[in-house]
């Protein structure tokens, strides 16, 4: 679905953001992009749908040449369903209106048939009785609840995420993170920047980690949690910490993960488990080996 092969990007004639980065996001696949800030996460996902042009190698989109001059890049967009850090909701538009416009507007379709497709999607994140709200009125977890309905309504036939839950107030990362989850589970392609490992151990088949421009691991959920290939392990949580002053609730592994301990029994990694959210730090230090980078927040996905 997506192919990505010996990807440079410069910013400018000096920076290279990304360096021969080559992988690929089959059918169905959800892959977890994560690694330290500035490492070339968002550069990478936004090449995907030409949102960045980059200075060479190639990359395919559902057949179709993203960097071909001949490329259709409004059309191709209209494909992708791509959801941001920060909603990006239009705050002049109820939320409805916000779910109704690209798919009137680009894919052509009525404005009965549009209505109709937001309110099953608005339904679908459990929004349905705040279609007549502006987006300031909404929760943040809300607004972005919304961004995925809207990216949804185009039917889009893969969707990216950058960091969708790296905005938000704790509290409100789980309830994004649930849609995100059902979604992986029926079978989107999805390609996610996230930090959230709870979320890669839940649903992701593959986790690429990136370091300086370079995708310098790209594997299998199961390996890269068991036994990394790269060197990533050594990386000083310290290092990550500082880099990322952001409020959000990603971890760093220290040593080889766990079972969780909690009862569901289905977990594969301590602490980034959704039915025990309630341990707090110093339990979840002592018990799985991982150690948070945002002091402020207790066990949570
Ligand atoms: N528009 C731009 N112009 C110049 N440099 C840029 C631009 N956008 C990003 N960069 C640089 O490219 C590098 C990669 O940035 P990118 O935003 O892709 O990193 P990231 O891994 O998404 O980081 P974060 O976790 O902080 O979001 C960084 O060094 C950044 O400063
Ligand atoms: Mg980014």
């Amino acid at each position: 679905m997506i192919e990505i092969s010996h990807v440079d990007k410069r910013y400018g004639p000096g920076f290279q953001a990304l360096k021969d980065c080559t992988t690929s996001v089959a059918k169905g696949e959800v892959v977890v992009v994560c690694g330290p800030s500035g490492s070339g996460k968002s550069t990478l996902i936004k090449c995907v749908n030409a949102l960045e042009p980059f200075q060479s190698g190639e990359i395919i989109l559902d057949g179709i040449k993203v960097n071909d001059p001949k490329t259709d890049l409004p059309k191709l967009r209209a494909r992708v369903g791509m959801v941001f850090q920060h909603f990006e909701l239009f705050p002049h538009l109820k939320i409805i209106e916000n779910l109704c416009l690209a798919q009137e507007k680009v894919l052509g379709r009525s404005h009965d048939e549009a209505m109709a497709k937001g309110s099953k999607l608005l339904d679908r994140v459990g929004l349905k009785d705040h279609a007549r709200k502006y987006p300031a009125e909404l929760s943040g977890g809300q607004q972005q609840r919304v961004a995925i309905a809207r990216a949804l309504a185009m039917d889009p036939i893969a969707m990216l995420f950058d960091e969708p839950t790296s905005a938000l107030d704790p509290e409100m990362i789980s309830e994004v993170l649930d849609v995100m989850v059902d979604l992986a589970r029926e079978g989107m392609t999805m390609m996610v920047v996230t930090h959230e490992m709870g979320f890669a151990s839940k649903v992701a088949h593959r986790v690429i980690f990136m370091d300086q421009g370079e995708i310098v691991e790209d594997a299998l959920k199961t390996d890269f949690f068991g036994s990394p290939r790269s060197d990533r392990a050594q990386i000083p949580v310290e290092d990550l910490v500082a880099l990322r002053p952001r409020r959000h609730s990603g971890m760093v592994r220290r040593t080889r993960p766990q079972m969780c301990n909690c009862t569901s029994g289905n977990l594969e990694i301590p602490g980034s488990c959704f039915a025990c959210p309630g341990m707090t730090q110093n339990e979840f230090r002592r018990d799985s080996g991982f150690q948070f980078v945002d002091q402020a927040l207790t066990i949570r996905v």
